[in-house]
């Protein structure tokens, strides 16, 4: 394990960890729910949620990373000292790899929507037939696989490169490419007619939406969009040099995840109000990304014009970036695993990581077509996948990680590495661990008993 790379730079390291947060959950879910439940009152209780569970849990992390240098099955059999909270590391392994089958599949759709608008094929598409382009589209046992095919072999190159030479590197290009594109997207959007509607829809305070769901899914939206919970944070953090500053790093990925997850709500409502849509009736998702969206951007663009067709090309490279530079964090934690457990190269456990992979994420690209029939309580498999790690996997994770990091990790090592060694003031230290040990798993808890319908079931039972 000594000739482990690192990566090269603070930025670089900054960068990778913030293309793994930024990833189609900024896009296609945070401006709808925040949309619908309240405007910037969602946005408010988000970044409570961001700074009191979230933060804490990614510094945590990126601690036990860079403390152990080791992926996170080894890191958390270091800091654990054999008990059986080396489990959480293993949950973390599976977590990762789990989430990336199904999310690999949505990337694929990103590749095939950035062609169709390359290709002007949604002119003159009427509204209602989007839905049918999408289905025929997904069912096809052919097409959606073949790109499949290509957005994990871009992922697979990316991560064979190796730590400084792939990821960072890759990083380096991706992650301000994204960030020009967010930025020319929301320019064009804001200047169609109708806009300020868009924006205000977003940008009004209303608490009357604000009920207890609505601020269990402001942190369901924190932590998935934190990429927490899943080990991607502990391997990237097991690549920090060790003068690299943990808080601020988690403060500079937070931030950068939020401000992507906003602007994309720029890019989104104005052309929506322009268009004169029901935002309320949008459902985020597949459908809010891939049904409603070519439609909105013909019609406020100019239908089959050269900007209809950039703008929507654009769009859709965006997502494809985003969910490229999650996935590969995925395939990391996934990698740095196999190949450092069972000791084989890196590229042979790339490989193997990655023939998994395919075959998983084939059967859920499949489960639109030809395995449609393959179901289990109303879901296809790839529903199976998604529901599963996002119900249960990642509270579970984030529960065991703030347990294990409040109560049981050594505080000393704690503060230790959380100061550098003394090299840095961190007089936050009592508070984060008061937070680890008492406001998160209670409010991750509670999170997890929402999402397994507890709350619904009391709710019935009381009438
Ligand atoms: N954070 C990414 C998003 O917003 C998805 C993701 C990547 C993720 N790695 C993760 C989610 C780890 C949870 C855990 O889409």
């Amino acid at each position: 394990m000594n000739n482990r790379e690192n990566f090269g730079s603070k930025i670089g390291a900054i960068l990778a960890a913030a293309g793994s947060a930024v990833g189609l959950g900024n896009i296609w879910r945070f401006p709808i729910i925040t949309g619908q439940n309240g405007g910037a009152a969602f946005i408010l209780i988000y970044l409570c949620c961001i700074v009191l569970l979230g933060l804490p849990i990614m510094i945590s992390e990126f601690l036990i990373g860079r403390y152990t240098h080791a992926n996170t099955a080894g890191a958390y059999r270091i800091v654990s000292n054999g008990s059986p909270w080396k489990w959480v590391g293993r949950l973390g392994v599976f977590t990762g790899w789990f989430i990336l089958c199904y999310y690999s599949v949505v990337g694929a759709w990103t590749l095939h929507y950035t062609y169709l608008s390359a290709a002007n094929a949604f002119q003159d598409v009427p509204a209602q037939e989007y839905g049918s382009i999408f289905s025929s589209f997904t069912s096809n046992p052919w097409i959606p696989t073949i790109w499949l095919f290509l957005f994990i072999g871009v992922v697979h190159y990316v991560i064979t490169r190796g730590v400084q030479s792939g990821i960072e590197k890759f990083s380096k290009i991706m992650m301000p490419t994204l960030f020009i594109i967010v930025v020319l997207l929301v320019i064009c959007s804001v200047l169609l007619p109708g806009a300020s509607e868009g924006i205000k829809f977003l940008l009004v305070v209303d608490f009357s939406k604000v009920d207890s769901s609505v601020i269990l899914q402001a942190m369901g939206q924190a932590f998935f969009s934190m990429s927490l919970a899943m080990g991607c944070l502990c391997t990237y953090a097991s690549y920090f040099a060790k003068n690299t500053k943990l808080a601020t790093t988690a403060i500079n990925v937070s931030v950068i995840d939020t401000i992507v997850a906003i602007m994309a709500g720029f890019i989104i409502f104005p052309s929506i109000f322009n268009i004169g849509m029901d935002p309320n009736e949008i459902q985020a998702g597949a459908s809010l990304t891939f049904i409603s969206l070519p439609n909105v951007f013909q019609k406020a663009f100019g239908n089959g014009t050269f900007f209809a067709c950039v703008f929507s090309m654009m769009f859709y490279f965006l997502l494809f970036v985003a969910a490229l530079t999650s996935a590969i964090s995925l395939h990391e934690v996934a990698t740095a695993y196999v190949s450092e457990e069972f000791e084989v190269t890196r590229k042979k456990a790339a490989t193997l990581v990655t023939v998994v992979i395919t075959i998983f994420g084939t059967l859920c690209s499949l489960s639109f077509g030809p395995l449609s029939s393959i179901q289990f309580k109303g879901l296809n498999i790839f529903d199976m996948f998604d529901s599963f790690s996002g119900m249960v996997l990642l509270p579970l994770g984030g529960l065991l990680t703030s347990i294990f990091a409040g109560w049981v990790l050594d505080q000393k090592l704690y503060k230790d590495e959380l100061s550098n060694h003394g090299e840095l003031k961190a007089p936050y230290f009592k508070l984060l661990i008061f937070t680890l040990r008492f406001i998160s798993p209670i409010a991750i808890g509670m999170v997890f008993l929402d999402q397994l319908g507890v709350f619904n079931t009391i709710r019935e039972l009381l009438g």
